[in-house]
């Protein structure tokens, strides 16, 4: 669809930042203003930064604005990266490399993608937020994550002045984890997303909420294909998750706590219908969604703040509300669960400090 962003450069081209409003920036639709703002169409634009962090003091990368909570004002210089495009730049060993600028929206690329015939990114249909962010936080849902899917990443160092490709390796990717969260606040600009996609389909079906899927496979082996899947995802979707077009949201607002199996062990005795999944390493994943409606959260408000009714685990914004009404919620929620259970729950959100 165009020219792979990595191969754009040439000579840097000027910046100016302005004011803007953030409101309708971020999905949980909290009030938030920019000092100073930039959007990015063009690699070539990216050297510019430099003089913009200079000048501003600070550098905040806002993509769809899906997983942050932002502050009513805020400081440095907001860059919003809208690179476009979506290429298939090779092949590897039965895999589709596909690269996507970081400023397409991520359920379009993972329609694009089962339209075309590149299977394998289906699990994540209608995951909010733009390709830039899916490394950040390594999305995942319904049994896939970006790391089984992920190539590498084409990203504008702002340490060494320097465009790299950062290998799915180096990008250190861990459960809503990466290198992107603690390497040095603005070090990098991503500008691209390169997946590795398996030209053979190989479906993932092993989610609790997509047995249905796999049992019809056991019937028909061809009657289930990614499309089906895709369409399925989306329909479960729908069905839990609010649509933050019309409720403020950013998805899952906790991440689900990994306990030892000591501290599971004591918890499945005191507490029956705990929700836990034993992890390789012996730990155990804690549905976080459940410990919260257990303490009687779902569905409950606080100020302008509230917990959704199909999923204790998404905070939503009742109308108005500010970073201060979430958060004051989200440190409610941690008391009831840490008081009840002894598990801290950790934000899955980038919470990004005022000005
Ligand atoms: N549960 C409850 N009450 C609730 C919510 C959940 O009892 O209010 C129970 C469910 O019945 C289920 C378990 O908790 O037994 C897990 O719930 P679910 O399958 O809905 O998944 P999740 O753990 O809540 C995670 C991801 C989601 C992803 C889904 C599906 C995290 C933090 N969240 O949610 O990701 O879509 O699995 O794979 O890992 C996101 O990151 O924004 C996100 C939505």
């Amino acid at each position: 669809m165009s020219i792979p962003l990595s191969k754009t450069s040439s000579k840097s081209a000027a910046l100016v930042a302005e004011p803007v409003d953030l409101t309708a920036c971020n999905t949980l639709g909290l009030r938030s203003h920019a000092r100073a703002c930039v959007t990015l169409e063009q690699a070539n634009q990216v050297p510019a930064l430099h003089d913009l962090v200079v000048l501003h003091g600070a550098m905040l990368v806002l993509g769809g604005g899906s997983n942050v909570v932002l502050p009513e004002e805020v400081g440095g210089v907001v860059v919003r990266p809208a690179f476009k495009g979506v290429t298939l730049v090779g092949e590897d060993d039965g895999h589709w490399i596909v690269e996507a600028g970081a400023g397409e929206n991520w359920h379009a690329l993972v329609a694009y993608c089962v339209a075309q015939g590149w299977w394998g990114l289906e699990n994540l249909a209608l995951i909010p937020g733009n390709v830039g962010a899916a490394p950040v936080q390594n999305i995942g849902a319904y049994g896939i994550e970006l790391v089984d899917r992920l190539h590498s990443v084409v990203a504008w160092d702002m340490h060494a002045q320097a465009l790299v490709t950062l290998a799915s390796k180096e990008c250190g990717l861990a459960y809503r984890d990466s290198r992107f969260k603690h390497d040095a606040a603005g070090r990098w600009v991503i500008l691209a997303v390169r997946f590795r996609l398996p030209q053979t389909w190989q479906p993932m079906l092993d989610y609790p909420d997509l047995h249905a899927l796999k049992e019809a496979r056991l019937v028909a082996d061809d009657s289930v294909d990614a499309k089906a899947v895709f369409d399925a995802v989306c329909a479960i979707r729908r069905a839990k998750l609010p649509d933050p077009a019309r409720i403020g949201n950013a998805g899952s607002f906790f991440k689900n706590p990994w306990v030892s199996a000591e501290h599971h062990r004591a918890l499945a005795e005191k507490f029956s219908g705990l929700v836990a999944y034993r992890q390789a390493d012996g730990r155990y994943k804690l549905a976080a969604g459940w410990l919260i409606d257990q303490c009687g959260w779902k569905g409950r408000d606080l100020g302008a703040a509230g917990v959704h009714d199909r999923q204790a685990l998404v905070l939503v914004n009742r109308g108005g509300a500010r970073a201060g009404d979430i958060l004051a919620l989200a440190r409610a929620i941690q008391d009831d669960v840490m008081g009840r259970y002894g598990v801290m729950l950790e934000p899955e959100p980038v919470v990004v400090p005022p000005a």
